[in-house]
């Protein structure tokens, strides 16, 4: 299967428009060896031809106009997103939904939590429906025995998904009161190799069902946004800890290079991450913590074989 990394960035992107936090004054100076990153967005193929899009960021334009795979190649209006899965319905991860509306219905498959945000707090799919969208909406199971399933199109990909412990948005009528299926993550594998990807960008604790998925990946594509949990009010720029956004720390103990140094097997990558993040400096020592450990940064444009 081919993994591409559209948006590596957390919500916000990196440099974010209205920063001026370290990471994001020293990147616009240019006094700082890093990458500018857009939103949080992966696309996964079995062919090369027909895209599986997980999430659609605010970025969603750039990141196409960088990817040509995703662009129109066959007929007159054409594109190679064959289906959209939402891992939650934050708006860094759904809001590209909005600038694709000239390609409605697409098939979207989400968690009943995510549809009944997208349909109430931040009603996407009920504005999409004037577009002919927002109806095409396929159901992922979750909390069924069998969690997986197979999208039609890319039938060499059967996709597992899992609850996972983060947080619902602001805007969702269940913030504070959280249900499974606000926050998924998912488990890719080919069928014709066995090679499996998981993928959770928002991971806020690794509960013990996890173990099986996380041990028995190829690749890990997982929650980088945050160092510390205090890391927003160290970098001046808000009050929630890391708790609260539903995102565990790479650093301290219970965090998150702690748990990835118990896995054998997988290669280690990080995601979605945070505009504050020391880890964005490639020549921070938190880089080099993370380097030391095995564990990978992953950047726009980076494509994994799998
Ligand atoms: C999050 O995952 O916490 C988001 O990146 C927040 C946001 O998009 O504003
Ligand atoms: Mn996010
Ligand atoms: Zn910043």
């Amino acid at each position: 299967m081919k993994i591409q990394i559209l948006g590596s960035a957390a919500g916000g992107g990196f440099p974010q428009w209205n920063c001026n936090c370290h990471n994001c004054s020293g990147i616009r100076a240019g006094t700082l060896n890093a990458k500018q990153r857009t939103q949080s967005s992966i696309t996964v193929s079995a062919d090369g031809e027909n895209w599986i899009l997980f999430n659609t960021s605010p970025d969603i334009r750039q990141q196409l106009a960088s990817f040509a795979p995703l662009q129109p190649a066959r007929q007159i209006r054409d594109t190679g997103i064959s289906a959209i899965v939402l891992m939650d319905s934050q708006i860094d991860h759904t809001t590209g939904l909005l600038m694709l509306r000239e390609g409605c219905p697409h098939q979207i498959w989400c968690t009943e939590m995510v549809e009944g945000d997208l349909s109430s707090g931040f009603p996407v799919f009920n504005v999409l429906k004037h577009w002919n969208g927002g109806n095409n909406v396929h159901r992922i199971p979750i909390g069924e025995a069998d969690n997986s399933f197979v999208i039609p199109q890319i039938a060499d990909l059967r996709l597992t998904a899992v609850p996972l412990l983060s947080s619902a948005p602001p805007y969702s009528p269940h913030r504070g009161n959280p249900h499974p299926g606000d926050n998924i993550g998912v488990q890719v594998e080919d069928l014709r190799t066995g090679k499996k990807l998981f993928y959770a960008p928002g991971l806020g604790q690794i509960e013990p069902h996890l173990r099986p998925l996380m041990e028995n990946a190829d690749v890990l594509l997982i929650d980088g946004t945050l160092w510390r949990e205090d890391e927003m009010i160290v970098s001046g720029v808000g009050t929630k800890l890391g708790a609260e956004m539903g995102h565990l720390p790479q650093s301290g103990e219970g965090g998150m290079i702690e748990y990835l140094d118990t896995l054998e097997k997988p290669r280690k990558v990080l995601i979605h991450i945070n505009n504050t993040n020391p880890i964005l400096d490639e020549d921070s020592a938190e880089r080099a913590e993370l380097t030391a450990h095995g564990i990978e940064v992953s950047y726009d444009g980076m494509s994994i074989d799998l």
